[in-house]
């Protein structure tokens, strides 16, 4: 197939899918509840890129941006914009997107499981290799569950340690993961619960954003200290959208 045909091949599954697949439903609230419709993210003609989105420049993220920033979209409360991209230890309060998958500085690799492999663009992390905007089975349209960590974990697996306490020439280091915080007042090395900014046990300071996370059984993951989108890394301020 050349590329035009292709094109227009995907454009006319776009519409026989518009018309006639209840499987292309989408989920509250992308649906017809916040006035939501297929052609306000999707084009069927003279769209660009295999996947027949609204914006010009082929960015999943500027169709997203476009509700997603203040007055985007009516009543939109979850606005994103680039200066929100974190640059850790300087600037931003988000993860970052449209972002290469391999840094060498942070340690990040391609995900592994097909959902989220599937949903590179460009080679590039984006919103929709995290997000499926049609699917809000797991919360936040998330395309995998997030239980312990383990849709952070697939890109950052190089930190998925727990034995840093020995030294190894030429490893990766990083604050141990899926360690049990030792429980109850017989230690004190370690809070459980950790602390809060007033100095007695969480959630003693009311702010529940800046509350330490701890999976089913107590252990630290990387959500215990890192959030993901609209948190700052002050835990005297309330984060949020
Ligand atoms: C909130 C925006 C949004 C809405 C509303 C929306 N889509 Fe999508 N859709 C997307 C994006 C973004 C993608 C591409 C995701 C990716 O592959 O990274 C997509 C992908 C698709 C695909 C390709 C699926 C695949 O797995 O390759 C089809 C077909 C589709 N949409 C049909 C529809 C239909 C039909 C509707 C209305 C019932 C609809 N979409 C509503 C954003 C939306
Ligand atoms: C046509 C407008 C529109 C587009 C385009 C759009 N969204 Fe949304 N989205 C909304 C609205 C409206 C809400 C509800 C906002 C609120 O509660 O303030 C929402 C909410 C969400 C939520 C939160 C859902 C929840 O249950 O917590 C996520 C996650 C999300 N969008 C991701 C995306 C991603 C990823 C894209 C791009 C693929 C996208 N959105 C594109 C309008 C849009
Ligand atoms: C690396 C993965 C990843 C990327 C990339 C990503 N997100 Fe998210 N997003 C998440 C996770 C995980 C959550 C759930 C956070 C939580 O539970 O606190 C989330 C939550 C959200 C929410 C709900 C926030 C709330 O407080 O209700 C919105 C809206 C959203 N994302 C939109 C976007 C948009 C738009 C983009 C691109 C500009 C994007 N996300 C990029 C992983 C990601
Ligand atoms: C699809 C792959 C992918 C997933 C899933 C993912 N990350 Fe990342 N993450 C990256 C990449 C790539 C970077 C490097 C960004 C850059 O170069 O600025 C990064 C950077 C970061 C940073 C440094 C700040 C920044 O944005 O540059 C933190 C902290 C982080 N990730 C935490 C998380 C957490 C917590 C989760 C789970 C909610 C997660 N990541 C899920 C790929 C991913
Ligand atoms: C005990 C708290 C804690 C845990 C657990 C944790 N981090 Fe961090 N992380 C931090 C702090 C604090 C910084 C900032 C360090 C600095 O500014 O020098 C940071 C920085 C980072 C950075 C950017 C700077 C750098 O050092 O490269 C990345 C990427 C990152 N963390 C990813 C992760 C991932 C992925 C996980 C889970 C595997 C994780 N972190 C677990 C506290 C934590």
């Amino acid at each position: 197939m050349t590329r035009r045909t292709a094109l227009r091949a995907a454009a006319c599954l776009f519409l026989v899918a518009v018309s006639w697949s209840p499987s292309w439903a989408v989920d509250s609230p992308h649906d017809t509840l916040s006035n939501i419709n297929c052609d306000n993210c999707h084009i069927p003609h003279h769209a660009l890129g295999d996947i027949i989105t609204a914006p010009s420049d082929s960015l999943i993220s500027t169709l997203c941006i476009s509700c997603h920033t203040w007055g985007g979209w009516p009543g939109m409360t979850k606005p994103f914009a680039d200066a929100m991209k974190a640059d850790p230890g300087t600037a931003g309060i988000s993860h970052g997107w449209d972002v290469d998958t391999a840094s060498t500085e942070y340690q990040t690799h391609g995900p592994t499981t097909p959902a989220l492999a599937d949903h590179i663009r460009n080679g590039r992390v984006t919103c929709t290799t995290c997000h499926d905007p049609h699917d809000n089975t797991n919360p936040h349209f998330l395309r995998v569950p997030n239980n312990n960590d383990a849709l952070c974990l697939d890109c950052h697996s190089d930190r998925n340690v727990n034995d840093v306490r020995t030294y190894v020439p030429g490893k990766v280091y990083s604050h141990p993961v899926g360690v049990v915080l030792p429980s109850g007042p017989t230690d004190t090395t370690f809070h459980n619960p950790p602390l809060d900014t007033d100095g007695n046990p969480q959630p003693s300071d009311g702010n529940v954003t800046n509350d330490f996370v701890l999976g089913g059984g107590d252990e630290v993951y990387c959500t215990t200290c890192h959030g993901v989108h609209f948190t700052d890394s002050d835990p005297g301020t309330v984060d949020g959208p």
